[in-house]
């Protein structure tokens, strides 16, 4: 991207949405950093650094949650920091500062002062920069992270942008980069509508896999069409190139942020079988699956190369971690104590079978208590409970065994895990009470953040009763603010 001066910047007639994002939560990273052998810093009073933090749509939120934590974000545009101070202002947080400067000048001047820090995320900008000031990214990242620090970032990926490039390639060369934005964006429409329609009943596959890519690109909102394929630099790399230049900065991946990605036994039993001995190492293994999946984007979870990790995962990682599973046995009567097959069906749909009665008794707890996470030590004394051990703890091998399918269906995707501990109740009192940052959102038509930093879209009469869930309005009182709100829409 040019600097700010020197062109129209498309962010500044269309900015960035402000959103939240679950992938760069402190307590995810800080419980995929546990759950490969190390040690992230407490949550309560975490120190965190966000590259390119735009309006603050991500980092206000956090600021919000953790309020002995401190928060840093930096972006060159002062119209995107302004609003970010003047909204951490009004919610009257202390603990978050925004900083308008440009990555090349706090190596230069201000790197000292800036301090360090246990998380940094930098999302929607590495790819979005010049090959160079990806370079600055990566120093900063070096210089300003703590010994156990965590970073979170994002990118475009090869093969999935191979093909993206041949749409993006097609929409730049239709308007000058001059142009004003929303002009750029109806010629590129104009052009994505001819594609999409002179390829429709094109059988080649061919015109099958461009019709494909243009019509994903022609369904995304205009601010997609600006910040991705009508942005000046858009630089995707494979993730080998990335592993490399990491190394050159003393960094180096943990994970992907979503885990079930990077194992290849969720890609079916042949390519479990043969994938493996065409490939070196771990990074082979999950480069060649991007090429299986067509991958365009990754979140990675990174941190300093003298970290000494264990890839290893064991039942014994999950320590300290707290466990996340919407899982339901099905039908709700099964039998949980005994070694039945039994079926539970997931949030997401998807289907697990079992026949051991500490995973199942395991899976029915966290079913129970979702959305709240379970720490393991609480959900061993909860299996121990159901199982009727007389308040005995389970046997160390029944711990080690349950241990090891845990994370085998984290591996899955079935679980996921958190550093710490919700704030999320159980029942839904009398006079209810949502977080103030939610309530604000509602307030001023952002999107809501959820206690688990999810961004959620909600229609008006929602956003009225959310607003309202402040512990001084009952359920008739909400009730009138809903009937009200409907009436009105
Ligand atoms: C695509 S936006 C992503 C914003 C935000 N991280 C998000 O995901 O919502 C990229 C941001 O990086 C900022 N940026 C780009 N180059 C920069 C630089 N050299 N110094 C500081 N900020 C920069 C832009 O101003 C912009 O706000």
């Amino acid at each position: 991207m040019p600097p700010p001066s020197e062109s129209v910047n498309p962010y500044d007639e269309n900015p960035f949405p402000r959103q939240s994002l679950a992938a760069s939560d402190p307590s995810r990273l800080a419980a995929t950093g546990a759950l490969f052998g190390m040690r992230p810093a407490p949550l309560d009073n975490c120190r965190v650094l966000e590259l390119g933090c735009a309006t603050g749509g991500n980092l206000t939120p956090l600021a919000a949650r953790h309020p002995r934590g401190t928060f840093v974000g930096i972006d060159y545009l002062q119209g995107q920091i302004a609003l970010a101070r003047q909204d951490a202002a009004s919610l009257g947080l202390t603990n978050v500062e925004f900083q308008a400067v440009d990555f090349r000048d706090v190596s230069r001047d201000g790197g000292d002062d800036l301090g360090t820090f246990d998380y940094i995320i930098c999302h929607g900008v590495f790819s979005w920069v010049s090959p160079p000031l990806q370079e600055t990214v990566l120093q900063l990242c070096h210089a300003h992270l703590n010994p156990q620090g965590l970073v979170f970032l994002s990118y475009n990926i090869y093969p999935g942008w191979h093909l993206r490039n041949l749409v993006r390639e097609l929409v730049c060369e239709c308007t000058p980069a001059t142009d004003p934005p929303a002009h750029r964006v109806a010629e590129a429409r104009k052009l994505l509508d001819f594609f999409c329609w002179a390829f429709h009943d094109d059988p080649t596959p061919y015109g099958q896999l461009l019709k494909g890519e243009l019509e994903v690109v022609q369904a995304q909102p205009d601010g997609y069409l600006l910040h991705e394929q009508l942005e000046h630099d858009n630089n995707p790399l494979y993730l080998h190139e990335l592993i490399a230049r990491l190394e050159r900065h003393g960094l180096q991946y943990v994970a992907d942020s979503d885990l079930a990605t990077m194992f290849v036994e969720n890609m079916g039993q042949t390519v479990t079988a043969e994938l493996p001995r065409l490939a070196d190492d771990d990074i082979a293994v999950e480069q060649h699956l991007d090429v299986l999946r067509n991958r365009a984007f990754r979140q990675s979870i990174l941190c300093r190369a003298d970290v000494p990790l264990s890839r290893a995962l064991d039942g014994g990682t999950l320590a300290g971690l707290y466990l996340v599973g919407n899982m339901r046995p099905d039908p709700p009567s099964a039998n949980i104590t005994s070694s039945e097959l039994v079926k539970f069906v997931t949030l997401r749909g998807s289907e697990m079978w079992s026949p051991s009665a500490p995973l199942k008794a395991a899976f029915e707890e966290l079913g129970r208590q979702f959305p709240r996470g379970v720490l393991l030590e609480a959900l061993f004394a909860a299996v121990a409970n159901r199982l009727g051990q007389g308040g005995r703890p389970l046997p160390a091998d029944v711990q080690a065994t349950l241990g090891r399918d845990l994370v085998q269906c984290l591996k899955q995707g079935v679980l996921d895990i958190r550093g710490g501990p919700d704030s999320f109740v159980g029942r839904v009192s009398d006079r209810p009470v949502t977080m103030p940052m939610a309530r604000w959102q509602a307030r001023h038509g952002w999107q809501v953040t959820s206690g688990r930093h999810e961004s959620l879209t909600f229609d008006e009469p929602a956003r009225d009763i959310l607003q309202h869930l402040d512990g001084l309005h009952d359920r008739a009182a909400l009730l009138k603010v809903f009937v009200d709100s409907v009436g009105e829409a």
